[in-house]
């Protein structure tokens, strides 16, 4: 048994190594704190999802065909403009995605078809998200014509003006690090989901939905709730112990993967973070989230407990003054292209997955008909 599935290998890939003994991250072969200080989200995405760098021509091919693809089916944005305004902006992409298959001819299963989904899906997501954050403002949405990048374009769509040029690398920076990170819950979701031929926008919608979940991405805005509601760095010991008095876990901190050492992401976030933070001139978030690293480790690195890329990536979304809910889609936004990379690898080698369980429940009872049947001493709820 595996409780979790800790340790158990789904599949063979070729597109992410954690490389815990040298504390560090490939993508395709490739230093993802190389990709993060040269490349490009779009050339990052092209990485994972054709399995070599582009050249000069097939990044600006790339580039050209996610700005093609940057609109919504018209349902899709009634859909989003006319949603909840309460809705939580994750909700809101994860139905517009589902909402995206309408109409479209699904019948060709290759991994090619799939993959010509997944860049339509990616290449729209943040438009999505962006005009539902400005319908529930009362704003009207924008379509930026000109931005010159995904990050520009995502920035840009939410807030109504261009970005600076620091803003956007900053954005760039968090896609590239949030793009991919091996068979994480959301990856195998999505990949166990196509597993049955079923097709790319099911699989998205299935690994957005996982996404979601506090143990998982949704763990990046209880981690800038957390920042908001420490607010001074005096705060902090009262806060966690309080926390963890009351048995509540503290977002930001635990990884299934880093127990031994911390997750070889931070360096780049907490560069990253320490660099937005000394341009504002506003050093708070930051303060508050090394102080909590510093007092959380003390209680809980016996445990195998140290910060992971949620608590820096909460401080730096919180300087790039994204609404605290947008954390998650932002997240999403760049994930597809690690979703859709690990959907397309396994489509050409398809098995349906269907693991097994081991049974432990009651044996050979007898069927008593309901008129005969006495109160139980405990309700089954
Ligand atoms: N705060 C306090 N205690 C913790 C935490 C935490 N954040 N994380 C784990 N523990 C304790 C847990 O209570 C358990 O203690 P004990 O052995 O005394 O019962 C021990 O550490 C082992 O926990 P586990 O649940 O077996 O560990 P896991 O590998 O299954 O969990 C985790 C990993 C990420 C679910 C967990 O660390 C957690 O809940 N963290 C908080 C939420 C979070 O930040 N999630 C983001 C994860 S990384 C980014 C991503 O996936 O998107």
């Amino acid at each position: 048994m595996y409780p979790g599935l800790e340790g158990v290998e789904v599949k063979e890939s070729e597109i992410c190594f954690i490389d815990l003994e040298n504390s560090k991250i490939w993508y395709r072969g490739y230093d993802l704190e190389e990709l993060a200080q040269y490349s490009t989200y779009e050339e990052t995405v092209y990485l994972l999802l054709y399995g070599r760098l582009p050249t000069v021509g097939e990044l600006g091919e790339f580039s050209k065909k996610l700005a093609a693809h940057r609109r919504l089916p018209s349902h899709v944005y009634d859909l989003v403009t006319n949603a909840p305004k309460s809705g939580e902006p994750i909700d809101v992409l994860r139905t517009a995605v589902s909402a995206m298959a309408l109409g479209e001819d699904l019948s060709d299963k290759s991994p090619e078809a799939e993959l010509s989904r997944g860049v339509k899906i990616l290449a729209s997501m943040p438009l999505a998200v962006a005009v539902f954050h400005r319908a529930r403002d009362g704003q009207s949405a924008i379509t930026p014509e000109g931005a010159e990048s995904h990050a520009e374009y995502y920035l840009w769509a939410l807030r109504g003006e261009r970005p600076t040029a620091r803003e956007t690398r900053a954005m760039d920076v968090m896609f590239i690090i949030y793009a991919e990170h091996s068979m994480n819950n959301s990856a195998f979701t999505a990949v166990t989901v196509s597993s049955t031929l079923a097709d790319m926008y099911a699989a998205i919608t299935a690994a957005i939905a996982s996404l979601k979940g506090p143990l998982h991405g949704g763990a990046n805005v209880d981690a800038a709730r957390m920042l908001e509601e420490i607010n001074r760095i005096g705060n902090v010991e009262k806060w966690v112990d309080s926390q963890l008095a009351a048995g509540r876990r503290i977002p930001g901190f635990g990884h299934r993967i880093y127990k031994r050492g911390p997750d070889p992401r931070l360096r780049v976030l907490k560069s990253l973070a320490g660099d937005l933070a000394a341009e504002r001139g506003d050093y708070k978030w930051l303060e508050i989230a090394q102080r909590l690293e510093e007092y959380v480790g003390s209680k809980l690195s016996q445990k195998g407990i140290y910060p992971n890329t949620d608590l820096y990536a909460a401080v730096i979304f919180k300087y790039l003054q994204l609404p605290v809910d947008m954390n998650l889609p932002t997240f999403a936004i760049a994930r597809a292209a690690g979703w859709v990379a690990h959907v397309v690898e396994y489509r050409r080698a398809n098995r349906l997955i269907r693991p097994t369980e081991r049974y432990r429940g009651p044996a050979r009872l007898r069927y008593v008909p309901l008129s005969q049947r006495e109160t139980p001493t405990a309700s089954v709820g």
